[in-house]
């Protein structure tokens, strides 16, 4: 596996990839690699002849500098993670191979940025990622590029940017890796101390009792979700949002019918959590 600095290093590679007719898989992530990645980088291998993966803490989607500072970095060992996949090429770049001197130019999907994330954390937030993750798809120029469903509003915001901007490259969403109690992984979860990984459960089970309630008949998406912050907070972790909406368009269905996205976001302890699942409701 090459570790590459430098977008030049990175367009040698994909172009000797495909001068010898191999298809690019493209998995951006901002490192800390865990099962999650790994799996990413697995469906990546799986789909192409040669993957891709970008390491890099991207500053301008961060919009708490303590978040920023405290993200976990251990480049080594996720490189050795990484080769122990078969990843072909580590993009790790410095900032300012990202952002040169004087960088003025941002990428900006409206409307599906305007609310649960986007609403939380501010517009910076989705106008950093789509910024970087442009970047680097025309870097990369993947042919197919791997995202996690647990970021469930950055995969469809992606997905529009990708179409929006005629981005040659498909979109792979592919499903949350979780640990063995439930837990979705996350790069944050190593921050958790012993009480709040315990209570960090409060997510599923906020996301479970949702699930129960419509599996119980419930179309009303406003009492889904008084049983679904009801069900966290009774393992004392208050939900900063847990809402029921079109896994389209992230707008409200009322009655509820079709695929709904059941999203949700806490603070536990030092660390902001979110998850999700996905809901085909029948009219009945
Ligand atoms: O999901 C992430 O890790 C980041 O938002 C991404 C897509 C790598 C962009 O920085």
């Amino acid at each position: 596996m090459k570790i590459a600095r430098t977008i030049n290093e990175v367009r040698a590679g994909v172009a000797g990839a495909r001068a010898s007719g191999k298809t690019v898989g493209f998995v951006p992530t901002m490192g800390a690699f865990h099962a999650g990645h790994l799996s990413l980088m697995r469906r990546a291998g799986e789909a192409c002849g040669f993957v891709v993966v970008s390491l890099f803490v991207n500053p301008t989607q961060f919009n708490e500098q303590s978040d920023l500072a405290a993200y976990p970095r251990h480049e080594a060992l996720d490189a050795k993670m990484a080769a122990a996949e078969g990843v072909d090429v580590l993009f790790a770049p410095e900032v300012r191979e990202i952002y040169p001197e004087g960088d003025a130019t941002t990428v900006e999907v409206r409307g599906l940025t305007d609310v649960l994330e986007g609403a939380s954390r501010g517009a910076g937030h989705f106008r950093g990622v789509t910024t970087v993750v442009c970047k680097l798809f025309n870097i990369v120029q993947p042919d197919v590029a791997f995202f996690g469903q647990k970021d469930a509003q950055q995969a469809l915001v992606v997905q529009r940017m990708a179409r929006d901007l005629h981005v040659p490259a498909r979109i792979e969403v592919c499903p949350t890796v979780r640990e063995a109690d439930g837990l979705a992984m996350s790069s944050r979860n190593v921050r958790l101390g012993a009480d709040d990984r315990v209570r960090a459960l409060a997510l599923r089970a906020g996301l479970a009792a949702a699930e129960a309630c419509v599996e119980a008949g419930e179309r009303d998406p406003a009492a889904v979700e008084r049983a679904g912050a009801a069900a966290m907070r009774a393992r004392g972790v208050d939900p900063e949002y847990l809402a029921v909406v079109s896994a389209e368009s992230l707008g409200p269905i009322r009655p509820l019918a079709g695929r709904v996205l059941v999203a949700v976001a806490a603070r536990v302890g030092p660390v902001r959590l979110i998850d999700n699942v996905i809901l085909d409701v029948s009219n009945s």
